[in-house]
């Protein structure tokens, strides 16, 4: 959930504390959280404690000229992911199961084109009553998410539902909202490599390549497109996750491979990154220096391990191995031999020698892969590396719908 936002309405309860430790939880993982405090939920945390902890601006009053025309209310509303309201009081709830907008809280809640997920937090004779149920039962028909209430000693001394759920159960059901729902690959966990792997030589150099992780950015965005709860362990790369994808960023060929291990059981994988060969088999501590001879240092390398290789041998091998060849000659001769040496499934081979504009598939836009599965070869046309993404989740999907029926 990385790079998301959320937009967190704080209403009037004893429990509005546990909202300031929920934004600390989000912004742990990198979620973003912009915030409404209601007029009651002021009387229990200050603005000046959610504008601390979010880095942003907090909003109160509909009707204010200023904050209008900074960001107006229906912007406002649209302007995050997901929209939690921690806690949502029975008047919350109310006004939304009722269509109400008389404040900024309910108006943005009714004007809102994002998913809403609510933390209620109110007396268990409240939560009991008959027009909360409604409300409550209005509302998830609506498709609104409910988090909690937890049962057990409230603030008043009372027992039973009405206590808000914690930050972190609050935090996993962000989590699950975040996630697409019901597309192909929905339940599949799917593991993506992406970008090149640094290998350092001292602390200020190291030998990479070009890899600019698009194509692997691209695929781990179509199998979340598809359902997938997808995982990109990323080498150093300039571009933003995409959304629904959670990121592991890594720097070496053995941190990657830690990363992935660490990610296992998956039901796919795909080994798009440049993963270095080799790295020098020392990283110096200081940097190298140029000594009075001008003595050129010798260099040299060390194997380093294969991810790919070792995850096709692992005894928690994905049930779809997808591995990558990049060649500059005999593509599909070569790239045959890695799909039997490193035990992949399938292997999506690349021509990675400049094209005829000079434009090399490391870095650019477009690539032209040949699909070698088990039983075929296919040879697409050059395309954009989206459009290889798509067209390879595709084949992903009908593999596991016919291997499964
Ligand atoms: O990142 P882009 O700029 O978008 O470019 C995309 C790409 C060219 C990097 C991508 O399409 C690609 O070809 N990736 C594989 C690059 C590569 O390292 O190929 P290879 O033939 O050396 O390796 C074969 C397979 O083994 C790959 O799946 C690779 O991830 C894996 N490998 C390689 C070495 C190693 N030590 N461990 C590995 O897991």
């Amino acid at each position: 959930m990385r790079g998301k936002s959320v937009l967190l309405i704080i209403g009037g309860g004893i429990a509005a504390y546990k909202s300031l430790d929920l934004i600390r939880r989000l912004a742990e993982r990198g979620v973003k959280t912009r915030a409404i405090l209601t007029r009651a939920g002021a009387e229990f945390v200050t603005p000046l404690s959610v504008a601390a902890l979010t880095g942003e601006k907090v909003y109160s009053d509909l009707f204010s000229l200023t904050d209008e025309s900074e960001m107006g209310h229906i912007e406002l509303s649209r302007s995050a992911d997901l929209v939690v309201v921690a806690p949502a009081t029975a008047d919350l709830m109310g006004k939304l199961a009722g269509g109400l907008a008389s404040d900024l809280a309910s108006t943005t809640l009714l004007a809102t084109d994002k998913r809403i997920l609510m933390a209620p937090a109110m007396n268990v004779r409240m939560w009991q009553s008959p027009s909360v149920r409604r409300s409550a039962e209005t509302l998830a028909r609506d498709g609104v998410l409910f988090v909690g209430p937890n049962e057990g000693e409230m603030a008043c001394g009372e027992f039973g539902p009405g206590r808000m759920a914690e930050p972190l159960e609050i935090v996993a059901a962000v989590e699950q909202a975040f996630k697409v729902r019901g597309g192909p690959l929905d339940g599949f966990k799917a593991l993506v490599t992406a970008g090149p792997t640094q290998e350092p030589l001292d602390p200020v150099r190291f030998i990479a390549n070009r890899s600019s992780g698009k194509q692997g950015y691209a695929i781990a965005d179509a199998l979340a497109a598809a359902g997938a709860d997808t995982v990109l362990v990323s080498g150093p790369v300039d571009i933003a996750a995409p959304s629904h994808v959670r990121l592991v960023k890594v720097t070496t060929a053995r941190d990657m491979l830690a990363a992935c291990e660490a990610e296992l059981p998956a039901d796919i994988a795909v080994m798009s990154a440049a993963v270095a060969d080799w790295r020098p088999d020392i990283a110096a501590d200081s940097k190298i220096k140029k000594d009075a001879d001008h003595r050129i240092p010798a260099l040299r390398l060390v194997e380093n391990p294969d991810i790919l290789a070792t995850l096709g041998h692992h005894k928690k091998r994905p049930r779809l191995l997808v591995g990558f060849a990049a060649e500059t000659d005999d593509v599909l001769a070569h790239a045959v031999a890695k799909q039997k040496r490193k035990n992949a499934d399938w292997i999506v081979a690349n021509d990675v020698s400049a094209n005829g504009s000079g434009e090399s598939v490391m870095g650019g836009e477009r690539n032209q892969v040949h699909l070698i599965t088990a039983t075929a070869q296919e040879s697409w046309p050059d395309m954009k590396k989206a459009e290889v993404a798509r067209r390879l989740v595709q084949h992903i999907t009908q593999h596991f719908r016919e291997t499964s029926s």
